[in-house]
């Protein structure tokens, strides 16, 4: 027990360290402790072996297919459905128990000529789409848990601070509800399966998010089955400072509120080439702010990396003269911002711990007197891992000073029971 002027400080002891049963210290294991589904995307045969595939399935406890998904991939001849490589990497993942997202069943990119490029009416286009998305969601039912229904529905431009739908084949053939449909019929062939609209340069406030939020919105209104909204997250270096952090939060607030999960689906921090001195220094804070922000919202379950090693990343494809945008180098080396999202995981402690350390701040009064000297703890799954109770010694303090005297709190934290002491 540590006392100083008068403050209680609390230390966290575990029995050992949080990798329980001798794990090598890792992302995943951290993860797994405080239920984050950790992910990355993978693609075509290279997570099966080698490297590759120990980091993967080290440090990842989701995986996600970079395109192996997509209708392209999926459906390459009208009626034709084409599983096999997704259903090797899905079962690959169930072999070392991770989980897996679905990306993505609409999208004006990446799909098969016949349909992007066929003559459709309203009408024959939504059995297309029904189609669809019923044989790729019933056949991987109970096997992917959250699907990007609809991607980059949104336009880039704003006319008066609102950006349209993109003018895509789905946009101008159906009309502005094909979003509903689609999420509709994706519902209807996985009840379970958590319904996700997905899109880039959405992650903080500004008219393109505030696009996304009011059409989101009005779609729950409208009872149509849309449960989350996933960020894809393709960062540049230079839009890192407090100001984007702080908007950040903000959004990841306001599409909560609406009762919606938050997934960051496709995080990378590309830099310009060549790097300077500290860009690795300064993209490893970027990226724990993000985790961070993620974290401090209990809405936000799922964290995805668009990849982990720059040796595989699509950014200096796409986006020429830059790169370096993930958490291992080309040679499978650890990144500083590798380190810093491991610091950032173990660090974590669940709200109801967080706001026992938050006591310094608060008047010791206001936190106790109601005489709940007992709480759950949750993970990020909403599973309870423990409780925490305060011993009856406990003394409480008027006038806003903090206790004075000590008390032991006991978490059963899942195997592993963890002391708190004041
Ligand atoms: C990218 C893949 O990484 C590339 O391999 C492919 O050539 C193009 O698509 N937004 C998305 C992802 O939703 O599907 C994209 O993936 C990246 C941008």
């Amino acid at each position: 027990m540590h006392f100083r002027s008068g403050i209680l400080i609390i230390t966290l002891i575990a029995a050992g360290s949080f990798t329980a049963n001798g794990q090598e210290e890792s992302l995943r294991a951290y993860a797994d402790k405080i239920g984050l589904n950790i992910g990355t995307c993978i693609f075509g045969r290279t997570y099966q072996s080698g490297q590759y595939s120990e980091i993967l399935t080290r440090d990842f406890n989701t995986v996600v297919a970079e395109n192996e998904m997509k209708a392209q991939a999926m459906q390459p001849q009208q009626g034709q459905f084409s599983f096999g490589t997704a259903d090797a990497m899905v079962a690959f993942a169930q072999e070392h128990d991770m989980k897996v997202r679905g990306h993505t069943l609409v999208w004006h990119a990446q799909n098969p000529s016949w349909l992007s490029g066929g003559s459709w009416t309203r009408e024959t286009l939504l059995k297309q789409m029904e189609a669809h998305i019923t044989g790729v969601v019933s056949h991987f039912k109970g096997k992917v848990f959250e699907w990007d229904v609809v991607n980059e529905a949104f336009g880039d431009r704003a006319t008066n601070g609102v950006n349209p739908l993109r003018g895509s084949f789905w946009q101008r053939t159906i009309g502005d509800d094909f979003l509903d449909s689609a999420f509709t019929y994706a519902h209807r062939a996985d009840p379970d399966a958590i319904l996700f609209y997905n899109d880039y340069s959405t992650s903080n406030v500004n008219s393109k998010s505030t696009s996304v939020y009011n059409k989101l919105k009005e779609m729950i209104e409208n009872g149509v089955p849309v449960s989350g909204v996933g960020f894809q997250s393709h960062q540049t270096l230079e839009d890192y400072d407090e100001e984007f952090i702080a908007s950040l939060k903000e959004n990841f607030d306001r599409f909560a509120a609406l009762g919606l999960r938050i997934s960051v689906t496709e995080l990378d921090i590309r830099i310009t080439l060549p790097s300077g001195g500290n860009d690795w220094v300064t993209q490893a804070e970027y990226y724990r702010e993000y985790l961070q922000t993620c974290l401090e919202n209990s809405a936000c379950k799922t964290f995805m990396i668009w990849g982990f090693t720059d040796r595989y990343s699509w950014i200096p494809g796409v986006f020429p003269g830059t790169g370096e945008a993930l958490i291992f180098d080309d040679n499978f080396e650890p990144k500083p911002a590798y380190d810093e999202l491991l610091e950032t995981l173990k660090n974590y402690k669940p709200d109801a711990i967080r706001s026992f350390g938050g006591f310094r701040n608060n008047p010791a009064s206001r936190l106790f007197t109601a005489g709940n000297f007992s709480r759950s703890i949750f993970n990020l799954r909403g599973e309870k891992i423990g409780t925490y109770s305060f011993s009856p010694t406990l003394l409480i303090s008027a006038g806003g000073r903090p206790p004075a005297a000590s008390q032991t709190v006991v978490i059963e934290n899942g195997k592993r029971p963890m002391v708190l002491m004041r």
